[in-house]
């Protein structure tokens, strides 16, 4: 549904176009007097109902086109691709080398496989969060809206896993595709750096390369953050 649309079906719109002519041109005291001004203003009745009538171009806009279908395939696979290959290499870091070494692996690949995806689906992905360790990776506004939105909806029972957002949007007048989806908090692995108590030696190492991080404390099927993917339309 387009809420900035007022769907007045050009037949609806001839008849009330119509009773408003009948209205005006009502015979008065008998006469069948219809003063010029009555007249004017039926015509402008005419046109008003089927301008109404007719799709506007916020409608237009808002139609799904296949610009649209092919953007969120792309959105879709880059967060997919960044989600599943980062999770791969930091069970495989902490496996390796425990958690304190993954902090360091976590800060160097996040963004480089952040970038491999972008590069593979010509789409710009990364990640954000309302909580941020990174400060790089603090929300926008429109990505803070989005968080929160997330929030409420799993608040009201959503399944984090099952929610995204896409949204066409101008900046700096540019017309830019974009698409989020929720990151849900797993107890497996992402308490062990994300959780309420952290390990002593891995706190001391998160504080050291984060002095402002704002990312632990996080409960399992609490809303971590979210994958943001944004693409620029020609
Ligand atoms: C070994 C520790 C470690 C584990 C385990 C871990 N993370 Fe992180 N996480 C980090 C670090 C370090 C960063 C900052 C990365 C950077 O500099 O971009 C981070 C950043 C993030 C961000 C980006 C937003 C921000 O806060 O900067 C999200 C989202 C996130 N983690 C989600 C998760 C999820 C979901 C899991 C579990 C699947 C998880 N993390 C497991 C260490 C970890």
């Amino acid at each position: 549904m387009n809420p900035g649309f007022i769907a007045i079906s050009p037949a609806i719109s001839a008849r009330l176009a119509a009773s408003a002519l009948r209205q005006i041109m009502r015979p008065v005291n008998g006469q069948h007097a219809v003063s010029r001004s009555g007249r004017q203003l039926g015509i402008w009745f005419v046109l008003l109902f089927l301008l109404l009538g007719m799709p506007g171009p916020a409608a237009r806009a808002q139609d799904a086109t296949p610009a649209d279908a092919s953007s969120l395939a792309a959105a879709r696979a880059a967060a997919k691709g960044l989600g599943e290959t980062l999770k791969a290499q930091l069970v495989a870091a902490i496996k390796a080398g425990g958690p304190v070494a993954a902090v360091g692996v976590c800060r160097s690949i996040a963004p480089a496989i952040a970038e491999d995806q972008s590069q593979a689906h010509a789409v710009k992905v990364g990640r954000t969060a309302l909580k941020v360790r990174n400060p790089a990776n603090a929300p926008d506004a429109f990505e803070r809206r989005v968080l929160e939105d997330f929030v409420r909806k799993i608040n009201a029972g959503a399944d984090p896993a099952s929610l995204e957002h896409t949204e066409t949007v101008t900046q700096n007048g540019e017309s830019v595709f974009r698409y989020m989806k929720a990151i849900p908090t797993a107890a497996e692995p992402c308490l062990t750096c994300h959780g309420s108590n952290l390990e002593p030696a891995l706190k001391a190492e998160i504080q050291r390369l984060y002095p402002d991080d704002q990312a632990t404390g996080f409960d399992p099927g609490e809303l971590r953050g979210a994958f943001t993917v944004t693409q620029k339309r020609k």
